[in-house]
């Protein structure tokens, strides 16, 4: 026996994502819906070998349903997430609506599994920021051995992270800068994207930051720990698929670049490949369609006392948003649901 799966948002980069993965990773699906907006009424998805038709979201009566795997924007989250909830059909959320609820956990397998058994408090579930997934990804087993004090991280994140508009905006300014005529100027970033860098992902704060920033931030903290300082630039780079950050870490007790290396070599989900030589380490192309985060370039810092640098790269439609929520569904299966 299996599960009666509901994917909320199935036509979106995320969703179909999770179809694909649900799929790779043998799931035990019994059962599985597929969701997403009014205007998508009939779409096809794929889910391995079957071509599946999209329902109305606003239509769907979640009761009976085991898990729903919402990837659709905080506002449709914050209407349908709660009837999914109350229906007794648990929600694992990719949204940052519910990431920074005391009575919610937030969750990356790899890292805080335990946390799981908070799901029934109000039946939700939910799951980290891209860039904040692969990073703690990473921090985790070196905070276990040396204790993190900060982290100053920039990212390289690819415009697939703004979702399917995101995308298209990418691919029809790189098609105009060659034919001016077909000129589209830009809607879904603040600049042109196309053979450019934006610093700047989500709104800003008053402190000058940004919430994508301020997310890396909070995250962590939730998810590891509240003693671990993070300082965050968030860039926006010309790539489809696949964020890259470069991380500091400064730690309390002194690590060697050497054990940091092995202990990343042991640690789940994480591949490391970092030969000091001409394409010895990984760029965002080479992980688009990897589950693992890939780890290059680690080597001390020197002008600090305990210091490391890395370079840390991982595809953002899967470890940062839809494996990452797959992870949570067998997690929740295996050591609650018990079913399949
Ligand atoms: N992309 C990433 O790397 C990433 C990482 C972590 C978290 N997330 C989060 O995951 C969510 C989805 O992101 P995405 O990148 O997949 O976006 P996307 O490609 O733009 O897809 C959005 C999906 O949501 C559906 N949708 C939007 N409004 C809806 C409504 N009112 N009712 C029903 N369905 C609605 C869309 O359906 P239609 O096709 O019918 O419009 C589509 O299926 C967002 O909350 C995002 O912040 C994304």
């Amino acid at each position: 026996m299996g599960y009666k799966i509901v994917v909320v948002g199935a036509t979106g980069n995320v969703g179909r994502e999770m179809l694909n993965i649900l799929e790779e990773r043998q799931f035990p699906v019994d059962e599985i819906a597929v969701l997403a907006s009014r205007r998508s009424l009939g779409t096809e998805v794929s889910f391995g070998e079957r071509t599946l038709k999209t329902q109305d979201l606003d239509a769907f009566d979640f009761t009976g349903w085991d898990m729903a795997l919402f990837a659709v924007g905080s506002e449709a989250t914050q209407k349908y997430a709660p009837l999914a909830a109350k229906a007794g059909c648990v929600v694992i959320d990719n949204s940052s609506l519910y990431r920074y609820d005391r009575d919610i956990p937030l969750i990356v397998p790899e890292v805080n599994p335990q946390a799981i058994h908070d799901y029934a408090k109000k039946n939700i579930i939910a799951n980290p920021n891209c860039s904040t997934a692969q990073m703690v990804v990473v921090l985790k087993p070196l905070h276990e051995r040396a204790r993190i004090k900060r982290v100053v991280v920039s990212t390289y994140q690819s415009v697939s992270g703004a979702g399917k508009d995101g995308m298209d905006e990418l691919w029809d300014q790189t098609k105009s800068i060659f034919n001016p005529v077909d000129d589209k100027p830009a809607k879904k970033f603040t600049k042109q994207i196309a053979f450019n860098v934006i610093p700047h992902i989500d709104v800003f704060l008053d402190d000058g930051s940004t919430k994508e920033e301020w997310k890396m931030v909070a995250e962590t903290k939730k998810i590891i720990d509240p003693s671990i300082k993070v300082t965050a630039t968030c860039v926006r780079v010309p790539v489809f698929v696949g964020h890259a950050e470069a991380i500091n870490i400064e730690f309390e007790d002194f690590l060697d670049e050497d054990e940091a290396r092995d202990i990343l070599r042991e640690a789940p989900g994480i591949m490391v490949i970092d030969k000091r030589e001409d394409g010895g380490y990984v760029t965002p192309v080479e992980c688009v369609g990897d589950y693992a985060t890939f780890i290059s370039r680690i080597r001390q810092d020197s002008t600090i006392d305990n210091g490391l640098n890395l370079w840390c790269v991982s595809d953002n439609l899967r470890k940062g948003a839809a494996l990452n929520a797959v992870q949570i569904a067998e997690l929740l299966g295996r050591e609650v649901l018990k079913k399949g």
